[in-house]
Formats: C-alpha cells, sequence, structure tokens
C-alpha cells in the first residue's frame, strides 16, 4: 500500500510566524527519504498554509509524486495549469473550516466538476476526486472521467462508537470494490492515524493512504523521517 505524505502542517507551523521556517520543501525530501510514495499539498484559496511558491519549488524538488489539493476556483485552477503537478485531487473548500469536512458532492457540482477533470486530463494531469464512500457518487465518478477516488476516511476515523466506526469501515470496502470494478484507482485518507489506520490496510482495493496531521504531529518528536517510516512499515504489514 502507498503512502501519500500531506505535509500542509509545516507549513501551518511556518504561517504562525510568517517566517522561512520550517520549510515543507526541505520537508518533502526527508519524507520521500522516509518512504513517502508521493507528497501531497493542498494550496487553498485563502493561502492559510502552503504557499504559491511552495507549490512551485515542490514541482521542481519532489522525485516521487506531486499530488495537488485543490478546490474548484478559478484561480487556483489557473495556477495547477501552469505548474503541471503530477496529479490533482479535486475537494469541496470552505473558508471556514479547519480541514476538509466532507467529500464532493458530484451531484450537485457534476458540470463544474466534469469541465475541470476535461481541462486537467487536456494537460496531462491526473485527476482524482476526494468523495465520500457511496455508490451514487462514485457511479458519477467514473462517468465524468475521473481516473483515481479518495475515499473520505472522516466518519471512521472519528468514530467514537465501535459500531459505528465497524459500519464505516464497512462501507469503506464496499465503496473499494465497487470503485476497483469500475476501473477507478481507489485511494483513501483524512483522520487517519498510527493508531486507526491498520483495519483500513486490510482492505486491498484501496492502493494509497494519504496521511498528513498523525504523521506531523508524530515528526515533532522523532523527526520526519522516522515518523514517515513508522507509518510506512505499519500500513505495508497488511
Ligand atoms: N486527504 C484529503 C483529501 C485531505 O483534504 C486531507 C487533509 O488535508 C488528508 C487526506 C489528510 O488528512 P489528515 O491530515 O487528517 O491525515
Amino acid at each position: 500500500m502507498k503512502l501519500g505524505v500531506n505535509i500542509d502542517h509545516i507549513a501551518t507551523v511556518r504561517q504562525a510566524r510568517r517566517t522561512f521556517e520550517p520549510d515543507p520543501v526541505r520537508v518533502a525530501v526527508l519524507a520521500e527519504l522516509g518512504g513517502a510514495d508521493s507528497i501531497v499539498i493542498h494550496l487553498r484559496e485563502d493561502r492559510r498554509h502552503i504557499q504559491d511558491r511552495d507549490l512551485r519549488l515542490l514541482k521542481e524538488i519532489v522525485s516521487t509524486k506531486l499530488n495537488l489539493e485543490m478546490g474548484l476556483s478559478d484561480e487556483i485552477i489557473q495556477i495547477a495549469l501552469q505548474v503541471k503537478p503530477y496529479q490533482v485531487t479535486l475537494v469541496p473548500e470552505r473558508r471556514e473550516e479547519l480541514t476538509t469536512e466532507g467529500g464532493l458532492n458530484l451531484i450537485k457540482e457534476r458540470k463544474r466538476i466534469e469541465e475541470a477533470i476535461k481541462l486537467f486530463k487536456k494537460n496531462n494531469i491526473m485527476v482524482s476526486l476526494f468523495i465520500d464512500p457511496d455508490r451514487e457518487q462514485l457511479q458519477i465518478a467514473k462517468i465524468i472521467g475521473a481516473q483515481m477516488v479518495e475515499l473520505h476516511t472522516g466518519i471512521y476515523a472519528n468514530a467514537k462508537d465501535p459500531e459505528i466506526q465497524r459500519i464505516a469501515l464497512h462501507k469503506l470496502a464496499e465503496s473499494a470494490v465497487t470503485a476497483r470494478n469500475t476501473r477507478l484507482s481507489v485511494a483513501a485518507g483524512h483522520g487517519l492515524t498510527y493508531l486507526n489506520v491498520q483495519p483500513i490496510t486490510k482492505i486491498i482495493e484501496i492502493e494509497e493512504l494519504n496521511i498528513g496531521h498523525s504523521i506531523i504531529a508524530r515528526a515533532v518528536f522523532v523527526g520526519i523521517e522516522d515518523a514517515v517510516s513508522e507509518m510506512k512499515e505499519i500500513i505495508s504489514r497488511r
């Protein structure tokens, strides 16, 4: 199972002081040395963490794959088309949220997302859609041309009640099978930690996990390289 490491929160610490450190560009190199299969960043409209400069430099230096998470604003779409990361992951974005709170609504926003997918594919940028584990969303994702879906693991990860967690896990497993049957590549992420990730790794249809907060939090104690390699070790065990 592959590991995408989201380094937004390195930039969050830097932006707390509007200074030059810690630099997400340097962290990306260390994350790759620790075993990251891709580097994930979210260039938000409000630029609360990752900056345009980070995206440009990361595009130059990332030697694995650069996965740019983004909302569907015209400005960010234009930037993505100029920089051309390996992959974009389209996510819903609201200014007042602490982090991405749910999957895209492909029923409501189908037309806009379909147009964006066409544009990115024409520019040889792979497109993944961040969606809730839901059959109808998966069907639309396939019809409108996405190559990959990232299943939102938030309900599973945040569940306090074991029964709710069990149901959420089952939904993720079912959705991963549905996605693979329609030849969509499958990633998953959000809220995954060293403690809750293992059951997700048993879902063999999931090819990649994108994890940020927990790895960066652990990196404060052990350094980014070890934090990444510890997570990589857990998810490779299956
Ligand atoms: N995947 C997507 C689409 C996200 O928006 C985020 C959060 O930026 C993550 C994965 C990583 O979530 P976490 O930081 O909770 O590991």
